[in-house]
């Protein structure tokens, strides 16, 4: 079968689109022959070996894909074949076929193409958690989100602008085809963080944020929520936009690492908040969330993703690193 492996950890020079023997199956395993797979930011991280380069080199990548049962292990009970699923393993979805645990698998609804399927499971997910039980988003508050035409900002977007009826939203993004695409989804704001400075931006729309001791508890200025799934240079600066007592939600490095000096806000009452979808696994939010996304699936219209041929996967990945794609990018396989 054909398939993208992972050569070594590092740039995606690494990665390898050739010939792969289909996978065995396990007695409690599911055989996904794949139409569709997904690219997250994970992937990038995963390549960079990011958190984890445990596992052995060469390995395939990939870690979502769509598709249908060929196979059921003899163990396995409840999924059959021909049933269109999507599967999150760890490894393995860039690929024709991947063997998969039950656990790591979902039905997906008649009503919802293969390929579009990919956006929600682990972006919306994400996006859910962050506006809800996370920074707990009210009617009123006024939000900052960076990388908003991104697989996870484009939804965090679609939440704020579709799901409440009051919540301004300044939205950041590098280039006029993805500003366009966030005002038409509502955005009340759009920067263009190559060609503009955002924080003066933002003080432009909001006026300038009262900060530090003499302010004391003015809240004025600025946002109420800050999503930043870039770090980098901003955890620099998304302190100067975010009002007294606002919220900092941290929820990725696609900028890079960065540093973070509390002592810059530090009579702001800033709550700096990193978040992780790992963090929910098992709790009642996470119940929450599936049901908020099966509800999004059936009743809301869905984002149309950029598609690539597997073969692209190199060239893809590279752009997706330099902030070329928008919203979800996923290969035909
Ligand atoms: N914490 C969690 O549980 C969790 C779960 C899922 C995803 N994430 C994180 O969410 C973020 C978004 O993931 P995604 O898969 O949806 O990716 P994405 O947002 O589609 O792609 C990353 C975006 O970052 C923006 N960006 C800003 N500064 C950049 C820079 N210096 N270099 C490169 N890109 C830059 C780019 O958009 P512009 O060029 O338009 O600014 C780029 O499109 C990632 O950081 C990911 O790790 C976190």
């Amino acid at each position: 079968m054909k398939a993208v492996f992972i050569d070594d950890y590092g740039s995606a020079d690494n990665l390898r689109y050739g010939e792969a023997p289909k996978p065995d199956l396990k007695p409690n395993e599911v055989l996904v022959k794949v139409d569709y797979a997904g690219l997250r930011w994970g992937d990038v991280m995963q390549r960079n070996g990011f958190p984890s380069r445990a596992r052995p080199t060469p390995f395939i990548g990939g870690q979502e894909a769509t598709g249908v049962i060929e196979r059921v292990g003899s163990e396995v009970r409840n999924w059959q074949e021909g049933m269109r699923v999507m599967a999150t393993p760890t490894g393995g979805a860039f690929a024709e076929y991947v063997a998969v645990h039950p656990s790591r698998l979902q039905r997906v609804p008649d009503s919802v193409p293969l390929e579009q399927m990919l956006a929600y499971p682990v972006n919306m997910r994400t996006a859910y958690y962050m506006v809800y039980p996370w920074a707990k988003v009210q009617e009123g508050d006024r939000v900052l989100l960076h990388a908003a035409a991104g697989g996870v900002g484009l939804l965090a977007l679609q939440i704020l602008k579709r799901k409440f009826k009051d919540v301004p939203v300044v939205a950041i993004a590098s280039t006029q085809e993805k500003l366009d695409l966030l005002k038409a989804e509502g955005a009340d704001h759009v920067i263009n963080r190559k060609t503009q400075n955002y924080v003066d931006e933002v003080l432009k729309i909001w006026g300038p944020k009262a900060q530090g001791f003499q302010a004391g508890g003015l809240q004025q200025g600025g946002v109420d929520v800050s999503f930043n799934g870039v770090s980098g240079d901003t955890l620099g600066t998304d302190w100067q936009v975010i009002r007294k007592r606002g919220r900092w939600v941290i929820y990725g490095f696609s900028a890079g690492r960065g540093l973070l000096d509390t002592s810059k806000f530090g009579y702001d009452g800033i709550t700096v908040m990193p978040f992780s979808s790992i963090a929910w696994f098992g709790t009642p939010e996470y119940e929450d969330a599936t049901a908020f996304i099966g509800e999004w699936l059936e009743t809301q219209e869905l984002i149309q993703p950029q598609i690539h041929p597997l073969a692209d996967m190199q060239a893809t990945q590279r752009a997706f690193e330099r902030g070329e794609t928008i919203g979800k990018v996923v290969f035909r396989v």
